[in-house]
This record gives structure tokens, sequence and C-alpha cells, in this order.
């Protein structure tokens, strides 16, 4: 008999101060069995550190409980069997895009190409191997192909496969998992963890990015999603989820504003200014926001939204108060901010990144308020402004993830879908992406048939 091998499998006990609990007393249980009781989660003591932002760890009173099982290895095999039937002999290929030559792509998308007979990866320690159905496209997709532009830093060692968020199955699980093959999951990659900038442990310099058949992904940087939910919605969550939760809450990376303010802490009665209500990460932070019990006040335009799930939309401003939005600004508008009050906000939230608005945030912002920016390039604050600024980058975590699904299912949240594209459509998502005018989440299905052969 093969040796027994102890697989730790936690169940998580919110106990401290965390967005499920913080003085607006309003809750927010996590479902995440991600991470949770894992002691030495690498990704976890990075999120700290990641983009030089000095950490204190304000949502750090999470204590776990946890319980062992031994299995033996035979047993394994043949639980994996059981469950998945998938685990994949050596020598498998798999599809996926792929972008060669960074320095001379420049943004064209015709540079990227579709390999058809890629090996199939193979997860290393605390990694999974995920059977991917769908992945959803993002604007750091195409940045990245421009190796000159705003994102230079975070370059991608070519070549390399882009995309950064997933849905998909557990279909083979490395030593030091606690996640059953068969799973259903949802994940992002992570621009710090994997670009050459990244300093984390593990980082490759590269991406095994969500857009091949296959990829295999820290087990931190997942969380489970239930067998009844949407899997081509739920792809789109992770990225701009977490940046609107991270952006609004600070969420469990504890990352503080480089003067020592927390990043992000919205709490119940305060007023938010959601610059962008109607990009993808301000719409899920219009929908974060109102779940909080705080007033949400963003901007959108009156151009057409369309249909967005079962209803239709004259313009993204009529969508953006759908959402819960107390009032919604047309920025288009001359003079818009005169529309917002003096010292009315408690915080901003700039999903858009003009450099321009930090110009007058000194007027609409408390004192003491937070700008917390997604995307300005070059920020100047203006002189003597009380408010505090920041940019930030969002980190990979499973556990901020895992309270979003939690939101989801609780019917707080829900992901728009701009549009859906076949795999070998990539260049088109891609340009959809970049327009500009996308509402909500452009998905690309991968393999749609990955998750009914889970169900089966
Ligand atoms: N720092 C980070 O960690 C991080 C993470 C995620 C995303 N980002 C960045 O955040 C930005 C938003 O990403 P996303 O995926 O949410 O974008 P997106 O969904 O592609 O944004 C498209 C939407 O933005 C609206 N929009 C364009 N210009 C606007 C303006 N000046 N004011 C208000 N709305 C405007 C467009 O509506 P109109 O028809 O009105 O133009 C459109 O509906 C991107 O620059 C992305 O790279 C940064």
């Amino acid at each position: 008999m093969a040796p027994a091998t102890t697989t730790t499998i936690a169940s998580p006990a919110c106990s401290g101060r965390c967005l499920s609990n913080n003085s607006s007393g309003r809750g927010y249980p996590s479902l995440s069995r991600m991470g949770s009781g894992k002691k030495s989660c690498p990704d976890y003591d990075y999120l700290d550190s990641v983009m030089s932002m000095r950490s204190t760890r304000i949502h750090s009173s999470r204590s776990f409980h946890s319980a062992s099982i031994v299995l033996a290895s035979d047993e394994e095999a043949d639980l994996c069997a059981a469950l998945g039937g998938a685990t994949i002999g050596a020598g498998a290929t798999m599809k996926r895009w792929r972008v060669e030559d960074l320095p001379d792509v420049g943004g064209d998308l015709d540079r990227l190409w579709l390999e058809d007979v890629a090996p199939v990866p193979n997860p290393g320690f605390g990694e999974v191997r995920v059977r991917v159905s769908h992945a959803a496209v993002n604007p750091i997709d195409w940045k990245l192909l421009d190796p000159k532009g705003s994102v230079s830093a975070f370059r991608q060692n070519a070549p390399y496969t882009p995309g950064f968020d997933f849905a998909g199955v557990v279909e083979c699980a490395g030593d030091g998992t606690d996640l059953d093959v068969g799973e259903r999951v949802i994940g992002y990659l992570g621009l710090c963890e994997l670009s050459s900038l990244g300093s984390a442990p593990g980082s490759t310099g590269g991406s095994s990015g969500a857009l091949a058949e296959y990829l295999c992904v820290s087990e931190c940087r997942v969380a489970v999603i239930p067998g009844h939910s949407d899997p081509q919605e739920l792809a789109g969550l992770p990225l701009a989820g977490l940046t609107a939760y991270q952006g609004l809450f600070t969420g469990h990376g504890g990352r503080a504003h480089k003067d020592g303010g927390p990043l992000g802490d919205l709490k119940a009665g305060q007023t938010v200014l959601i610059l962008g209500g109607s990009t993808a990460v301000g719409s899920i932070a219009v929908q974060l926001g109102k779940a909080a019990d705080a007033r949400v006040v963003a901007t959108a335009s009156s151009s057409p939204a369309g249909i967005l799930g079962s209803k239709s939309f004259a313009t993204k401003l009529d969508w953006v108060r759908s959402l819960g939005a107390d009032q919604v600004v047309d920025y288009t508008a001359e003079g818009w901010t005169g529309k917002l009050g003096e010292n009315e906000f408690d915080m901003v939230l700039d999903c858009v990144g003009e450099d321009e608005e930090l110009g007058w945030a000194a007027r609409v912002l408390k004192p003491g308020g937070c700008f917390v920016s997604v995307g300005v390039k070059d920020p100047k604050v203006p002189q003597g402004a009380e408010f505090r600024f920041a940019r930030f980058i969002v980190a990979a975590s499973g556990r901020d993830l895992g309270d979003l699904v939690t939101l989801t299912e609780q019917g707080k949240i829900t992901v728009p879908v701009d549009s859906t594209h076949d795999f070998g459509e990539l260049r088109a998502a891609l340009e959809r992406s970049r327009s500009g005018r996308a509402v909500g989440k452009i998905i690309v299905t991968v393999d749609e048939s990955a998750m009914e052969e889970a169900a089966v």
C-alpha cells in the first residue's frame, strides 16, 4: 500500500474584523473555502507588500478551524477518477492563445495566434490544474500588448498566454492543496503576481494565462462557485469584482495608503462617488456600495446601454440607476461636477483614471476623505489638499473572491455581461474591450463542455 498523505480540510469561521463584520454590522459571511486554514499560503504575505505599499493588516483578525483527514494516495487516485475522471496523461495537448515577440507587437492584435498543439501544464505544489470553461477579457489584456504603454512596468515575458480571469473545473490538484477534483472555481491569475515586476513567490515573469483550455494556478487565488451558478457570468467577476471590493473596502490584503491610512474603508451611512459607474469595475462597485448601506453617487453617460440580462436600458444612466445608485450624474454634460455637493463625499472610487479628476476632488471630498484610483497615471494632488490619495493595483485573493461569490449567491451583486465570443474570436473580444464602450464583461467561451462534464 502506498504511504498515506495528510490533507487538511479547512472550515472557515470568521470571528474578527473584516468586511463581514465591520462597524456597519451588516455581515458578509464568507462561503469561501479557499486559503482559509492555510498557515503558509505565500500569496497572503505577498499581498501585504504588493506595489510597495506599506501594510497594516486591518482585516487580519480572521481565525479558522481546521480538521485533518488521512487519505492513502491510491485512494486519492480512485477519488480523482470517480469525481472528475479527467486527469490527463503525460503528453496531453491543448489549445491556447499566444503572444510572441512582445517588443514588436505594439498593440497589433494580429500578432496573437491560436496554438493548436501545446502541452497541458502540470500543477506545482499548492496549485491546481483547471479545465477552463470561460475566460473574461479585461483592458489589461490589450494594454499589455503595447510594450511602451501605460502598463509597461507589468510586461509579461513573451511568449505568453494572455488572460487573467477564468471559470472552470479543478481537473487535477497538486500536492499541498485542499481543493477536490471536480470542483467548479473562478479565479484571477494576478497581474502583479505573474508579471516580471512581480516578486511573489513562484512568480514566473510570464503567465499561464486564462485563454487556454487548461491552466495551473495557486489555489490561494481561486474561489469555489456553487454548482448551480452561471460560469459564463462568474468568469467576469474576478478582476473587476476584486478591484471594486478592494478599492472600496481594502479587502483581505489589508493594504494601506502610503501615508498610513487604509486604502478604501467605506462604511454604512457614508457617501461614495464612483467615477465610471458603467465600467465593469464601477458597476460592481455601485452594487457593493449599496450592499454596504452607503449612499452611492455614480457618473455615466447617456450613450445606449442595450439589453443586460433580461432587461433593456435606453441609456447607461438608466442602467447604473438600476444597479442601485442613489444619484447618477452625466459626466458628458457641461459643468457636471457642479452637481456634486461641497464636502459631500467620504470617498471617491475612480474606475476611469482621467488625470484631471483630482483637480476638483478637493471641493467634493470631506476633509480626511479618500480618493482611490484604479488608473490615474500622473496624479497631481492639489497643494494643501485635505484628502488622501491612493492609486492601487488589484491583488489576486481567493478569500476576497470568496466573499464576492457569497454576495452573488445572496443576490447582492450581479455581473453584467456585455458580449460573449467563441474561443477563436479573441481578437474581436479584445477589440470590443479596447473600444472603451463595453457595458459589462466581455466573455470568451473556451470550452463549455468543461462544466457540463463536471456536472455528470
Ligand atoms: N488598477 C487596477 O488594479 C485595475 C483593475 C481593473 C481595471 N483597471 C482599469 O480600470 C479601468 C476600467 O476597467 P473596466 O474593465 O471596468 O472598463 P470597461 O468596462 O471596459 O469600461 C467601459 C465603460 O467605461 C465608460 N467610460 C469611458 N470613459 C468614461 C469616463 N470618462 N467617465 C465615466 N465612464 C466612462 C464607458 O461608457 P461611455 O459610453 O460613457 O464612454 C463604458 O461603458 C481600465 O482603465 C482598467 O485598465 C485597473
